[in-house]
C-alpha cells in the first residue's frame, strides 16, 4: 500500500494485538473520505493476519437484503468470524516402504505385502484391496516416508527417504525429501482442524434436508441449535479438546445498519467469545438510520464510546501517481509519463477512483488506434468522453429543466 502512513501503522499495531489473542470483542471504526482506501486497508489487515485467523467481510446493505431477519444475518456474520480449532488424536501408521509386493490373483483380486521401517524396527504387514489401490493412487513406491490413518485408510506420501537421496541424483527438484521416522510404527498423532461457529450451526440444523446445502440457502438456525453448540463448545473447551479463536468481522458502509443493528453490536461485543469488529465509514455527522437523531459518523453514541478510531486522510498528488502506477501495472497498461502526470492531476481535482477508471478506458482507446502505450491524447479524450462527478453535477444544474423528476435546489454533492 502507498502512504496512509498514520493509519496503518493503527492497523499494523491492531493486527499484532488481535495475533497474540489481546483484543476480542473491541471493535474498530476506520472514518476518511470516499475513495481513501478504508476497504482496501481492512483487507490488508485480513492478509496480514493470515489463513489461521477467519476473516468476514460484509457491507452494512447486505443486511437489508438477505432473506432472513437483521439480527439473524449479524448473528450468522458473527458466528463465521469466530473460529473453533479443535484438536483430535489420530491412529497412525508413519514409516519408511522398504519394500512393496504386489500378487495379481489370477481371479483378478490383488493381494500384497509391504515393510514398513522405522530407525528402530521394521514390520512386515499384509495388505488388502482397498489399501492397495491407496497406495497405488498415492504413486507409493520403496524408499517413501508414507503415513497411513487407521481409522480411514488414508495414505499420504510425505516425501523420499533422504537415504535414497543419492541413487535419484536424475530426479529433478520437485522431489521433496523427509527424515526417516524413530520410535514405534504406530502412534498416536494429533490433529488439529479449524472451523467456524457458523459452520457447526448450519451442520447442525439441517431442517429442510440436505438439498438446502446444494442451493446454500441455510435459511435461519433456530437459537436451541446455537445454545446446544455453545454448551457442547464450553465442554469440548473444559476438556481442552477444542478452542476459541476470535477472528475479525470487517463490517464496510457501517453507517447503512440502523438504530437496531446498532443495538445488537453493542450487545454482541459485550460476549463472551465475540471477534473484533473492524467498520469502515466514510459519513460525517449524519442522522442515525431509524432514529430521529444525528451523531458523528451516523453511529449512535453508546456504540462509538466503545470503539477506536482510525481515520484515513485524502492522498497527495505523489500518492496518487504512485497508486495509479501500480494499478496501471496491476491492468497491463503502459502509460507513457506524460498520461501518468496528467491522469494524477485529475485523479488530484476529481477523485481517485475516477483516474483509476480512466486507465481502462484510455488503454482501449489506445488499443483501437494501435498504440504501443497511451499517451496525453487518449487521457484527454477519454476524459471528455466521460463525466466525473462535478463536471456531470454542473451539466445537470445548467441542464436540469430537461430532464425527469429535477428538484431546482436539490443538493447532488455527495458529500
Ligand atoms: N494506499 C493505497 N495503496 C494502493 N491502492 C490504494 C490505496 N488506497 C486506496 N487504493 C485503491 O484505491 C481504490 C479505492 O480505495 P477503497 O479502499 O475502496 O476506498 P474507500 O473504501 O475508502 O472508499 C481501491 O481500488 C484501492 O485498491
Ligand atoms: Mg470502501
Amino acid at each position: 500500500m502507498v502512504g496512509q502512513k498514520s493509519a496503518r501503522r493503527a492497523a499494523g499495531l491492531i493486527v499484532e494485538m488481535i495475533k497474540e489473542g489481546k483484543i476480542a470483542g473491541r471493535a474498530v471504526l476506520v472514518a476518511g473520505q470516499p475513495g481513501t482506501g478504508k476497504t482496501a486497508l481492512a483487507m490488508a489487515m485480513a492478509q496480514a493476519l493470515g489463513e489461521n485467523t477467519p476473516f468476514t467481510s460484509i457491507a452494512g446493505s447486505e443486511i437489508f437484503s438477505l432473506e432472513m431477519s437483521k439480527t439473524e444475518a449479524l448473528t450468522q456474520a458473527f458466528r463465521k468470524s469466530i473460529g473453533i480449532r479443535i484438536k483430535e488424536e489420530a491412529e497412525i501408521i508413519e514409516g519408511e516402504v522398504v519394500e512393496l509386493n504386489i500378487d495379481k490373483h489370477p481371479t483378478g483380486t490383488k493381494l500384497g505385502k509391504m515393510t514398513l521401517k522405522t530407525i528402530d524396527m521394521e514390520t512386515c504387514y499384509d495388505i488388502g484391496q482397498k489399501m492397495m489401490d491407496s497406495l497405488t493412487k498415492e504413486k507409493v513406491d520403496a524408499g517413501d516416508i508414507i503415513c497411513i490413518d487407521k481409522s480411514s485408510g488414508k495414505v499420504s506420501k510425505l516425501g523420499r527417504s533422504f537415504t535414497k537421496a543419492r541413487d535419484y541424483d536424475a530426479s529433478g527438484m520437485q522431489v521433496k525429501f523427509a527424515q526417516c521416522p524413530g520410535g514405534e510404527l504406530q502412534k498416536t498423532k494429533e490433529v488439529v482442524h479449524t472451523v467456524s461457529l457458523h459452520e457447526i450451526d448450519v451442520i447442525n440444523s439441517r431442517t429442510q434436508g440436505f438439498l438446502a446445502l446444494f442451493a446454500g440457502d441455510t435459511g435461519e438456525i433456530k437459537s436451541e441449535v446455537r445454545e446446544q453448540i455453545n454448551t457442547r463448545i464450553a465442554e469440548w473447551r473444559e476438556e481442552g479438546k477444542a478452542e476459541i479463536v476470535p477472528g475479525v468481522l470487517f463490517v464496510d458502509e457501517v453507517h447503512m445498519l440502523d438504530i437496531e443493528c446498532f443495538s445488537f453490536l453493542n450487545r454482541a461485543l459485550e460476549s463472551d467469545n465475540s471477534p473484533v469488529v473492524i467498520m469502515a465509514t466514510n459519513r460525517g455527522v449524519t442522522w442515525i438510520r431509524g432514529s430521529d437523531q444525528k451523531s458523528p459518523h451516523g453511529l449512535p453514541l453508546d456504540l462509538l464510546d466503545r470503539l477506536v478510531i482510525i481515520s484515513t486522510t485524502p492522498y497527495s498528488y505523489e500518492e496518487i501517481e504512485e497508486i495509479l502506477k501500480i494499478r496501471s501495472e496491476e491492468e497491463d497498461v503502459l502509460l507513457s509519463e506524460e498520461s501518468l502526470a496528467i491522469l494524477a492531476k485529475i485523479g488530484e481535482d476529481t477523485s481517485l477512483r475516477y483516474a483509476m477508471r480512466l486507465i481502462t478506458f484510455a488503454d482501449l482507446v489506445c488499443k483501437r488506434r494501435k498504440g504501443a502505450e497511451v499517451v496525453k491524447e487518449d487521457v484527454q479524450k477519454v476524459y471528455t468522453l466521460f463525466l466525473d462527478e462535478e463536471r456531470s453535477s454542473e451539466y445537470l444544474k445548467e441542464y436540469h429543466d430537461e430532464f425527469m423528476f429535477s428538484e431546482q435546489d436539490m443538493n447532488i454533492d455527495v458529500e
